[in-house]
């Protein structure tokens, strides 16, 4: 591919920019009544609105023939057959091959993958019905009442996210927990309230080499070995890898393994056996309907034109706002407490997978990757950091997710809790000029000279760039949908950014360090280092002792 930004449709949409960012969006929506309606759009159960984007219609024209020009309708096509498009480690990435109905066939080689996939399901469903009836007991006889997972980044993010999004539908009874850090306090908080005798600990790991998940699991192991014997670990640990050697040097008979394959990223594994936690809490059944909510956005996404493809169309807004507006930072604004974790998650699937600077010829690109991703549920954000993105410096684009309708609505929260969020979306789109805000103070009472004093403060200059992902309920199905919408458009900008969306080269460096310092921490040698490394690593041996 050419260079990026040399291609005609690059350079259209940079000579746009100029005008449509010199056009409020207030004007956009004040010149056109039926705007709403021309920058929205809908699958499945999400219906997206991007008219508070600085968009009209030739700029969309022309970010689809961008997308078009970088190839992206044949990018879909080939990572849905299985082609091997992460071009750095030389492999596909098939997680749409998780969420695929038995039916469909997929072959790597001449091996059908969706074969492989239903039969780990069914191992999975085996597990969860004889744990949820307390068939599989523990050494001391007892029912399991809970799980701990054990894993870290993809092998944890994805299953605590989605059993918190999907409390509503915890149904078997079954207690779950989540130990990531390796900071011994998460394992030992966890710890103390468990009771070796009815927990079971799920080792996830697609690598089964991850520094904190085996430390953890080794401590897990001691804990529970100062209560039983080494023959009760079976009853007692499970994992979920790739690796079936590591699982059963560490211990566990690899008929307790769950297996998952070398093509799903671990960021893109929730689907997957790493998914165990999430379908013992929540119940196969419930598992089943996340699944085929992301199978329902897969096939959009497959078959779905450009022009009405629901993650496309995300992905070239984001494309826009980050290449051509100049926001370089997007915040995840989900109106639901449940969705908690819905911004940390998103933070490791779009900045893992997008975080890069080199394209597929190996030269840097001369362009913005991806922004930075964080955010907070509303309304708790309102009265943090939404001060800065009405009224700060930095220029950020946002999504916000609604949620119509709540398990748990006691009347008036959650028409309270939708008023705000679209309020934002309107305030940030609209603002309040110095003028408006003089006309208000005036209006109540303030006087001329304190008010011309004040305007400057209380005005906002609007024009924020917002996206509203609206979902009728949170359901397994949904949250399906959702969850694979954005893995698309993480897909979409990083097929049109060039770059390898499925590798993860980055976080190599600094786990090597930290394997070095670790062992010169523990032979007192610190002289390898820069000078302020070596000062650190002698400040904490200081700090230790005493
Ligand atoms: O350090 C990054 C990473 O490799 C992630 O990509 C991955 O999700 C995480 O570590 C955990 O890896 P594993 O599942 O192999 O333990």
């Amino acid at each position: 591919m050419n260079n990026l930004t040399q291609l005609p449709e690059w350079e259209q949409l940079a000579s746009h920019q100029k005008t449509a960012c010199n056009t409020t969006l207030s004007s956009m929506f004040d010149n056109d009544p039926d705007r709403a309606k021309s920058f929205s759009l809908e699958a499945g159960n999400i219906f997206l609105d991007y008219s508070k984007n600085h968009v009209n219609k030739d700029i969309m024209a022309n970010l689809f023939r961008l997308a078009r020009a970088c190839h992206v309708p044949e990018h879909i096509f080939a990572m849905f057959s299985g082609e091997k498009i992460n071009f750095t480690e030389n492999r596909p990435a098939l997680h749409v091959a998780l969420r695929a109905p038995l039916h469909d066939s997929l072959r790597l080689g001449k091996h059908n993958i969706i074969q492989d996939v239903h039969h780990i399901l069914n191992k999975i469903e085996k597990f969860v019905d004889l744990i949820e009836k307390g068939q599989w007991k523990g050494f001391q006889g007892d029912k399991i009442t809970d799980i701990v997972n054990i894993g870290i980044g993809g092998s944890d993010l994805g299953p605590v996210m989605v059993v918190e999004a999907l409390k509503a539908y915890h149904s078997t009874g079954i207690r779950p927990h989540f130990v990531s850090n390796v900071d011994a306090c998460q394992l030992l908080d966890t710890l103390n309230t468990l009771n070796p005798g009815t927990t079971l600990f799920i080792i996830s790991s697609k690598t089964f080499t991850t520094q904190e998940t085996l430390t953890n699991a080794h401590s897990a192991r001691d804990w529970f070995l100062q209560s039983a014997n080494k023959e009760d670990i079976r009853k007692h640990f499970v994992a979920v890898s790739t690796n079936a050697d590591a699982v059963s040097a560490f211990g566990i008979d690899t008929d307790n393994m769950f297996e998952f394959w070398d093509w799903v990223g671990g960021r893109y594994s929730l689907w997957s056996a790493i998914g165990l936690s999430i379908a013992l809490t929540i119940g196969m059944s419930n598992f089943r309907s996340l699944l085929k909510g992301a199978h329902v956005m897969d096939e959009h996404f497959r078959t779905a034109p450009l022009e009405s493809n629901l993650p496309a169309t995300l992905a070239l807004i984001g494309i826009w706002n980050t290449n051509f507006v100049g926001a370089k930072n997007h915040a995840i604004l989900p109106y639901s407490q449940h969705l908690s974790r819905l911004p940390a998650y998103l933070q490791q699937l779009e900045m893992e997978s997008n975080g890069k600077r080199t394209n597929q010829s190996g030269h840097y690109v001369n362009y913005s990757t991806c922004p930075i991703i964080w955010g907070e549920v509303g309304t708790n954000g309102q009265h943090a950091f939404y001060q800065l993105i009405h009224q700060g410096t930095p220029f950020i684009s946002a999504d916000f997710i609604l949620i119509a309708q709540s398990p748990y609505s006691i009347k008036m929260h959650q028409d309270m809790l939708i008023a705000n969020g679209i309020a934002q979306t309107e305030a940030l789109m609209r603002g309040r000029s110095v003028q408006e805000a003089e006309a208000l103070m005036l209006k109540e009472g303030v006087d001329l000279q304190e008010a011309k004093r004040l305007a400057p403060h209380r005005s906002f200059p609007g024009n924020r760039p917002t996206s509203t992902l609206f979902l009728p309920e949170l359901s397994p199905e949904t949250l399906g949908e959702l969850i694979a919408l954005y893995e698309h458009k993480v897909f979409v900008q990083g097929t049109i950014w060039n770059i390898n969306s499925f590798d993860q080269w980055g976080v190599e460096l600094g786990k090597k360090l930290a394997g070095q310092i670790l062992s010169d921490l523990r032979d007192k040698n610190i002289r390898n280092h820069d000078s302020s490394t070596n000062h650190l690593m002698e400040r904490y041996l200081k700090f230790r002792k005493n």
